[in-house]
């Protein structure tokens, strides 16, 4: 299954310029893009304009290269497959939203993070590899990633856990820098990457053949996910918490398709 980017240029501009509360007029003349206003709302729309972007790119303290590189549709991270780890995109409205399981071959104990829009893909997936659900892990609480969880808790009795800074009715909160959890031979560590919500988590999961970040809406596949509670939040969060980790690590982000912390360093224009 191929996932196509979650984002266009178009909405890294916008995210960017939200986040740093630039006016169009104030953002035109930090770029000395012209004429502005026609401008502007030809990139917003998904036109491409290579000078302009060039200038948009430092104005918004974004790599302008990549920038025009995803505008030209050539940034797709390499397909990435991890025994232990599958991947559920399902719809929600008009977009689609990704859950993950994660499990133990020994064990045959299995995690989900995040819950998708609906379960059942999930379940069945369960069942066809005879696996028990233990722990479901939230990284942050937007409907999209929780929508499932009645359906997904019925499967058995796993323990939900979410972040105590963004707790989840009906579950059990942590603290970061307390927890830690074991699934078989596996660790799951959560890091806190605020930002796109006020405790959106990371769970790093180690023991499998390539570290995983399950990062939630923290970062995507060439962009980041809407700036709603700090900017400044999202960019350090990811920066220090999941770009700090090796670069074969597989990032599996809320929307879009499964990257590696490598790729997204050479390529997301949120972090030059
Ligand atoms: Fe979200």
């Amino acid at each position: 299954m191929s996932i196509p980017l979650e984002d266009t240029f178009s909405d890294v501009i916008s995210k960017s310029q939200r986040g740093q509360k630039y006016t169009d007029r104030a953002l035109f003349l930090r770029a000395a893009i012209g004429p502005y206003e026609d401008t502007l709302r030809a990139l917003k729309a998904g036109e491409f304009h290579h000078t302009a972007l060039l200038k948009l790119g430092p104005a918004l303290k974004l790599d302008a290269k990549r920038l025009v590189a995803l505008a030209k549709n050539e940034y797709a991270p390499k397909p990435v497959e991890v025994d232990g780890l599958a991947q559920f995109n399902t719809p929600w409205s008009d977009m689609r939203v990704n859950a993950y399981l994660v499990w133990d071959a020994a064990s045959k104990t299995a995690a989900a993070f995040d819950t998708g829009a609906d379960a059942k893909p999930v379940l069945d997936f369960l069942k066809s590899k005879g696996l028990t659900l233990t722990h479901i892990f939230i990284t942050h609480t937007h409907p999209d990633h929780v929508a499932a969880l009645d359906a997904l808790k019925a499967a058995g009795s796993p323990q939900v856990f979410s972040n105590a800074r963004e707790p989840l009715a009906g579950t059990t909160t942590f603290e970061i820098g307390s927890a830690k959890w074991n699934l078989g031979a596996l660790t799951i560590e959560p890091r806190l990457t605020r930002g796109h919500s006020e405790g959106g988590t990371t769970y790093v999961v180690t023991g499998l053949s390539r570290t995983l970040a399950i990062v939630g809406d923290a970062v995507f596949a060439g962009s980041i996910g809407g700036p709603n509670v700090s900017y400044a939040d999202c960019l350090d969060g990811i920066r220090t918490q999941i770009l700090s980790l090796p670069d074969n690590t597989v990032i599996c982000p809320g929307h879009g398709p499964l990257t590696t912390v490598g790729e997204e360093k050479a390529h997301n224009p949120f972090f030059p």
